[in-house]
């Protein structure tokens, strides 16, 4: 089980206690692209190496608060690398070295004083394929809480799987292993665990392309309920997905260039860059 949260052992330090929107200095725009009055996330000029190797180059990014931003692109172009950045799950590769500000809520996540496990409390993360721990529902959701030395409740545990769509699917059955579950339940049930200890910021991995697409529809619906709440970051090869479920939309390409990062409607319906129209158009990639 590559399941990162594992190795979480560290304290409840507080990550310079970000209180989103409200404080968030220099909230000026990038580059291109539309103006992001209140980033929660910005990435300013953030390469990451692994090894000798460029995985992104100089990446400028606003991601705006309780929107979804779609990250899109084809395989290998940085999109997975960029996500694990902003939650520091990088750090767990030891061949990779992140440069540049990458900051959440003001602060720069890579600031020594900062607590990756504290980060990832905030920022929390669910992965392509639906990974429940072999526990029951119950403690799969209290898992995300008991890691951080947050109280866990029976109220945030039901509040958890309603706000992951999932509570009126399994409250008779919440004794019961998390791995009977179906995989779009099962995928449904990490997004409750992630949410949980109530983070700001949802990075989601491809999170439906394991799923069929009654599941996937279903875990679509709730990516746009969850951004009433949170600010979801999603990286997904489905580019109706994207075009469906984003506010905002950045396409990476061969390099790990980020070439355009615009309202999702403009990068589809008429993107600046010939080669993301390319891209989109299924011209290559
Ligand atoms: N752990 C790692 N060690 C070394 N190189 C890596 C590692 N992870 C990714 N890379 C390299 O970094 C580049 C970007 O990979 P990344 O996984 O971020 O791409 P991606 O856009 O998410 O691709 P995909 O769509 O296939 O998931 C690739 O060249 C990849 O080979
Ligand atoms: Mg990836």
């Amino acid at each position: 089980m590559s399941e990162p949260e594992t190795d979480a052992e560290g304290t409840d330090e507080a990550v310079s206690s970000p209180t989103p929107g409200s404080n968030i200095a220099g909230a000026s725009g990038p580059e291109s692209g539309a103006l992001i009055e209140e980033p929660i996330i910005q990435s300013e000029d953030v390469n990451v190496f692994y090894g000798d190797e460029q995985a992104l180059q100089a990446i400028m990014m606003d991601i705006p608060e309780k929107q979804v931003t779609a990250l899109i692109g084809p395989s290998g172009c940085g999109k997975s690398t960029f996500l694990r950045c902003i939650n520091r799950m990088n750090d767990l590769i030891t061949s990779a070295r992140v440069e540049g500000d990458l900051r959440f809520a003001g602060k720069n996540v890579y600031d020594d004083d900062v607590d990756p496990v504290a980060l990832r409390r905030k920022i929390g993360m669910v992965f392509q394929q639906p990974n429940p721990f072999p526990k029951s529902i119950y403690d799969n959701v209290a898992y995300g809480l008991r890691v951080q030395g947050q109280e866990v409740t029976d109220e945030i545990v039901e509040n958890a799987l309603r706000g992951a769509a999932l509570w009126d699917e399994v409250k008779d059955q919440l004794g019961e292993s998390g791995l009977e579950l179906s995989g779009g339940q099962q995928q449904r049930l990490c997004i409750a665990r992630a949410i949980a200890p109530d983070p700001e910021v949802v990075l989601m991995d491809e999170p439906a392309s394991a799923l069929d697409p009654v599941a996937t529809s279903k875990v679509e619906d709730l990516i746009s309920d969850l951004a009433e709440e949170y600010t979801v970051v999603i990286v997904t090869h489905n580019m109706q997905q994207a075009a469906r479920i984003s506010d905002k939309t950045g396409v990476f390409l061969t390099g790990g260039e980020l070439v355009e990062f615009d309202d999702t409607q403009k990068i589809f319906e008429n993107p600046e860059h010939q080669r993301v129209e390319d891209y989109i158009t299924g011209k290559f990639g």
